[in-house]
């Protein structure tokens, strides 16, 4: 047992590294672009406001409908939705200027500001997926 742990953590440790650069620079431009283009509405620290802006802190919803989210972050979205049990039903404006990178960017920042740990968002993955979204 105590061999095994040997050789899992440099390995861990390993992986971590080499992701890295790449996970910083859409963490950092995610950051930015949800500045720009998200707090207005849900706030810097994710909070939300009131019922009237959902909050991405912990939000089931997130988590619950991860394709869906890179789709209104595009296209926007309208109808009543259920975050941690609280109905909210106002219409979201999407970015559709966002590019498949800047969607990966941003849907990286939120995972991991927010309290849902998803790690870095594949862009191709990402690009796909918006391939599917209705308009
Ligand atoms: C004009 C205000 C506004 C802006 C700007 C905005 N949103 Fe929203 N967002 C909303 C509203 C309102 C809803 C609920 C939509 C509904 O009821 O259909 C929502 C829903 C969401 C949800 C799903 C519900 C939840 O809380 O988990 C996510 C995730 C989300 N927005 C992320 C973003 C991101 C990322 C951006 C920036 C690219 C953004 N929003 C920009 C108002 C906004």
């Amino acid at each position: 047992m105590a061999n095994r742990l040997y050789w899992l953590l440099p390995l861990a440790l390993l992986s971590a590294c080499q992701n890295e650069p790449k996970y910083t620079q859409y963490y950092n431009e995610g950051q930015q672009l949800y500045e720009k283009h998200c707090s207005n509405c849900h706030q810097s620290e994710g909070t939300g406001l009131g019922l009237v802006y959902p909050p991405l802190v912990n939000a089931d919803y997130m988590d619950a409908h991860a394709d869906e989210v890179l789709c209104l972050i595009r296209y926007g979205r309208k109808g009543p939705l259920t975050v941690n049990g609280k109905e909210y039903n106002q219409p979201m404006p999407g970015v559709p200027l966002l590019t498949d990178l800047e969607v990966a960017e941003v849907a990286t920042y939120i995972y991991n500001t927010f309290g849902h740990e998803r790690g870095i968002q594949d862009v191709k993955e990402v690009g796909e997926q918006l391939k599917r979204c209705e308009k």
